[in-house]
């Protein structure tokens, strides 16, 4: 492995494995190739911007050619795919685009893949499973996807499954819990919540808040990432997680301690539609290859506030335009 295309490298989590793998491997190459959505985002890349083994493509996953092109150009010889559309709630809106990349984008670069016999790891969420009632979920377990977002997630792991057992694809995967850490849109709950306290504004909390998630820091994914990659097994799917539950109710008077700010900014508002209730992974498959998180859910949350109370420059400005429309139709005009 030398030349890697990281797909949706410009996103939050795609973003920071570029970062650990430049300073992890002296003799990788990360070449980003990104449609730069309205998740997409250069900032999340600035401080590696001349860096002599970084290169960025903006490019679309769905776009054969542009993809055959960027493997050609850049002699690629593994692919690591982040590019997705993620936001629950817009799928719940509009799932039009998370059919498009999710499924046919995956799908486009698996073939890529074939063609150029090239390693190949997904990025996969533990939303597939769907509302854990009870027990953790094993890499086996049937996928029952409850949004949008989750079955479109889960038709890409079913391609990628597939596509090693009848192409021989070298294909890897993981099915992460929720990530939080540096340069994460704030549309997701814990960028949202800290940068709607921090302004001292309100805290939409969904339904009566005890939906239960693991929440873990984003470097300790992307180790494990780096992990199945160098040392998984073909055409083996790995869950990554802390195992630490966490309330939402929980996390956001968290967020607010923190911050030194009332708990009276907490807003219940409607459920989500077909909200999962819970997640829980089991994630002994990963430990038995030597993983074991750095940080607990207190650690990683910390560390989060810090950084957006730190670094108003990179989310302020998002917080405009685009976003504005999605939050009133998301919050405002919610019943
Ligand atoms: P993100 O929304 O922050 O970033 C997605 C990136 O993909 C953006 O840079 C966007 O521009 C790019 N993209 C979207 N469509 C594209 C297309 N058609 N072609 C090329 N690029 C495109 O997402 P994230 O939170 O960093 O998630 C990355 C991956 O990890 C996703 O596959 C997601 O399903 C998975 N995942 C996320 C979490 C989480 O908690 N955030 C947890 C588990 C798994
Ligand atoms: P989210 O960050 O959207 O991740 P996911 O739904 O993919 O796990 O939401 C995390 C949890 O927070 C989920 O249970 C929904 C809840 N939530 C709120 O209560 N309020 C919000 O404004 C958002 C965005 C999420």
């Amino acid at each position: 492995m030398k030349n890697l295309l990281i797909t949706g490298g410009a996103g939050f989590i795609g973003s920071n494995f570029v970062r650990y793998v430049l300073n992890r491997y002296p003799d990788y190459r990360t070449i980003v190739f990104d449609k730069l959505t309205y998740a997409g985002n250069l900032d999340n890349l600035r401080d590696v911007e001349k860096h002599p083994r970084y290169a960025f493509i903006r490019g679309d996953i769905c776009d054969a050619s542009a993809v055959e092109r960027a493997v050609r150009e850049h002699n690629i010889d593994t692919i690591v795919n982040f590019a997705a559309e993620t936001h629950v709630d817009r799928s719940i809106m509009d799932a039009d685009a998370f059919i498009k990349t999710d499924i046919y984008g995956t799908y486009v670069l698996l073939e890529a893949a074939k063609k150029f016999g090239l390693r190949y790891h997904q990025v996969g969420t533990d939303e597939v499973y769907g509302w854990v009632e009870q027990g953790r979920s094993i890499e086996e377990d049937r996928l029952l996807p409850r949004s949008p977002y989750a079955a479109s997630k889960a038709g890409a792991d079913l391609l990628i499954h597939a596509y090693v057992i009848t192409h021989r694809v070298a294909a890897t995967m993981t099915r992460g819990a929720n990530n939080i850490g540096p340069y994460q849109y704030p549309e997701k709950v814990v960028p949202l919540f800290v940068t709607n306290a921090i302004d001292n504004k309100p805290l939409p909390l969904y339904g009566d808040g005890k939906q239960v998630r693991d929440y873990q820091f984003v470097l300790d994914h992307c180790e494990a990432i780096d992990l199945v990659l160098h040392r998984g097994k073909i055409g083996e799917f790995y869950n990554v997680g802390t195992g630490q539950e966490t309330e939402n109710i929980v996390m956001a008077r968290m967020i607010l301690k923190m911050l030194g700010k009332p708990e009276s900014l907490i807003q219940p508002v409607a459920d989500r539609p077909g909200h999962d209730r819970r997640y829980a992974l089991d994630v002994t498959k990963l430990r038995a290859l030597g993983w074991e998180p750095a940080h607990n859910f207190e650690e990683a949350l910390q560390k989060t506030v810090q950084w957006y109370v730190e670094n108003e420059w990179w989310w302020r400005k998002l917080k405009s335009g685009e976003y504005l429309e999605y939050y009133k139709k998301q919050y405002v005009e919610r019943k």
